[in-house]
């Protein structure tokens, strides 16, 4: 099972719940998402299901999925459709992270070698763009044109955050302004619409739209913030290598941070190792020396839980039940994570 940093969970007022009890709540669900993604796979290509197999396989903590499902139940869905939208959303988390981990030259996921390391980057974006073609499929089968609306947007929202991104690596004058704009669009467009959608499938007013909408998109920053967060503090738990978004030159909030509140010297090591990706072994250490010097990292998890109290808000308007309890906990796992 998987393994969760569950410390500080447990507020006064609240008790959370973790993630077994989460996923008890929807197991049935759950277990049949991940045969619809493995029957989707397809065997016709033996490259595609080797690949597609070593990735889904090596885990991943099906977060969106689970969130469609709470969701769907949060809003008495009685249909089947959310279980093959729920997979569709974990399909196009996975083309994403395998387009991912060639932009990044990432040789760590999930706690393995990347696909792109082992198959190589052309058969990595191949296969993803694969994945993405399957999810489009399962859409049309299972979606009403709205849901089409909301995942096709969803999809074209993270292709343009990671291009933003990519336009901003290297660029010491990045403003968090921009950073949010891209976290918003590459991480956080997908989980508002794997909760939007339940609303939509559930015919619900717009306001209980807006509401999951908001939610997912909340916690989406909420979680990137945390995972720009762990790239920096996280431990071997994390299953993808420490220091990958400075090895590159990545932009993200602890080091937008840094930047602002640096003296000349410091400016001059930001450009060296960031700008210029002119750098020793040493300089990670130095950058996390910072990084201590100006709370740049307990700033980030301050704004990450400024969002997921946003998230946790969002939830207002529906009444107390086992599921809105475990979509709060969930908020709160996103930001007490160590995977
Ligand atoms: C990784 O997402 C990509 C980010 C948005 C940071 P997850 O941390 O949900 O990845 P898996 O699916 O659990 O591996
Ligand atoms: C997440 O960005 C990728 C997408 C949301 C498309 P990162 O590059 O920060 O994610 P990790 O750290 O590789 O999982
Ligand atoms: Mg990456
Ligand atoms: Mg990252």
């Amino acid at each position: 099972m998987l393994i969760w940093n569950l410390k500080k969970l447990n507020s006064i007022n609240k008790i959370y719940l973790n993630i077994a009890q989460i996923q008890k709540i929807v197991s049935n669900d759950l277990e049949n998402v991940n045969n619809i993604i493995i029957q989707n796979i397809g065997n016709e290509v033996p490259m595609i299901s080797e690949l597609s197999k070593h990735i889904l396989a090596a885990g991943g903590k099906r977060i969106r999925p689970i969130i469609t499902l709470l969701t769907s139940k949060l809003c008495n869905y009685e249909g089947k459709n959310h279980l093959s939208l729920a997979a569709c959303i974990e399909f196009i988390h996975t083309a994403t992270l395998l387009h991912d981990d060639v932009i990044d030259e990432s040789k760590l996921r999930r706690g393995v070698a990347t696909a792109n390391d082992i198959f190589g980057n052309k058969t990595s974006v191949l296969v993803g763009d694969f994945l993405f073609s399957r999810s489009f499929e399962l859409m049309v089968e299972n979606g009403s044109k709205q849901i089409l609306e909301v995942l096709s947007s969803a999809s074209s929202t993270i292709a343009k955050g990671e291009v933003l991104q990519l336009t901003t690596v290297n660029d010491c004058s990045t403003s968090k302004e921009t950073y949010l704009n891209i976290i918003n669009s590459k991480t956080a467009s997908l989980f508002a619409a794997a909760a939007e959608i339940s609303a939509i499938l559930s015919n619900k007013n717009k306001l209980i739209q807006n509401a999951l909408m908001t939610y997912g998109q909340k916690l989406g920053i909420a979680f990137q913030l945390t995972d720009d967060a762990l790239d920096y503090i996280g431990s071997e738990n994390l299953g993808k290598e420490i220091g990958d978004d400075f090895k590159e030159g990545k932009i993200t909030l602890p080091v937008i941070i840094c930047i602002k509140k640096a003296n000349k010297e410091e400016i001059l090591f930001w450009n060296k190792t960031i700008e210029n990706l002119n750098q020793t072994d040493q300089d990670l250490n130095t950058a996390l020396i910072l990084m201590k010097k100006y709370k740049a990292i307990e700033e980030t998890l301050a704004l990450a839980n400024k969002y997921c109290s946003e998230a946790i808000n969002a939830l207002e308007v529906f009444p107390s039940s086992e599921e809105k309890l475990a979509l709060e906990s969930l908020a709160k796992i996103a930001i007490n994570r160590s995977k």
